[in-house]
């Protein structure tokens, strides 16, 4: 398919239950819109501690009870990450009041997978850069829990698989790379439930928040594939 340019810049935001399919809606968006590109905070998280880094050091237990990791950590990970894709300028700081400009050209485009998660998160991120579409993504709970135990990822690139449903072309490996797939640390059945717990107490406020500014979009589905030809229709009104 040929590349369309956007006609603004898109910088959207995937909220959602754990394993709800916010990994699996981002790939699908950056396969149909090639200039997209993606941050996931679980996989910078995630990378982090694979490198023992010393944010990554602490973020470690916080992520393996299925908490969330401290405001101040994960936005010290996100402003760099914005910064070494050039979304903000270099200069930018946390403690800035007002936007910072960010590149208004359409080819800076991005997803956010799991940033923000809290209202002081994106209170945050307000001072950072706007954001123009917030995606909340809803599946019963019960029908997410049945994908989890299926779920084998390719840790390095965050590529998602499912057993079940986006199997790899080799039982096992990656399908770019030939490694070997792994189970996530927070996989386990009771860490997804504090996992889902605490995303039932700090959605609301976040959504809430998104709501007051006018650039809420909620879809449901009871899979991926009955979200995905809905959520690319919206963009396509907003962005194309
Ligand atoms: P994070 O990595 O963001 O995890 P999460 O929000 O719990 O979400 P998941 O990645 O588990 O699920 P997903 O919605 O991406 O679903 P997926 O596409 O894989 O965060 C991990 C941890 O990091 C947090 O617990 C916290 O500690 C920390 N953290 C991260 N961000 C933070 C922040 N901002 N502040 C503080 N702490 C933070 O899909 C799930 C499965 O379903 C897959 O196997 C997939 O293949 C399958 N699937 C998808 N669609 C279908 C379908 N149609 N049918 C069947 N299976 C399907
Ligand atoms: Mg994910």
């Amino acid at each position: 398919m040929a590349t369309k340019e956007f006609k603004r810049a898109a910088r959207i935001i995937l909220v959602g239950a754990p394993g709800v399919g916010k990994g699996t809606q981002a790939e699908r968006l950056m396969k149909r819109f090639p200039q997209l590109s993606a941050v996931s905070s679980g996989d910078l998280l995630r990378n982090a501690v694979r490198n023992k880094t010393p944010l990554g050091q602490e973020a470690e237990s916080h992520m393996r009870s299925g908490a969330l990791v401290p405001d101040d950590m994960i936005l010290r990970l996100i402003l760099s990450e914005l910064k070494s894709k050039s979304w903000i300028p270099p200069s930018t700081s946390l403690a800035d009041a007002a936007p910072a400009l960010p590149s208004s050209s359409p080819s800076a485009s991005f997803i956010l997978d799991g940033f923000p998660r809290t209202s002081p998160q994106a209170t945050k991120l307000d001072a950072l850069i706007p954001i123009n579409l917030v995606v909340s993504l809803i599946t019963p709970v019960n029908i997410i829990l049945g994908r989890i135990a299926d779920r084998w990822v390719h840790a390095p690139s965050g590529r998602v698989y499912n057993t079940g449903f986006n199997k790899p072309k080799v039982e096992g490996r990656d399908d770019v790379t030939g490694e070997a797939l792994t189970k996530r640390d927070d996989d386990g059945e009771d860490t997804w439930r504090a996992r889902l717990r605490k995303f039932q107490e700090t959605s609301e406020p976040l959504l809430e928040h998104y709501e007051r500014q006018g650039v809420l979009w909620r879809v449901e589905g009871n899979s991926s594939d009955e979200i995905s030809p809905k959520l690319f229709g919206e963009f396509e009104r907003r962005f194309c």
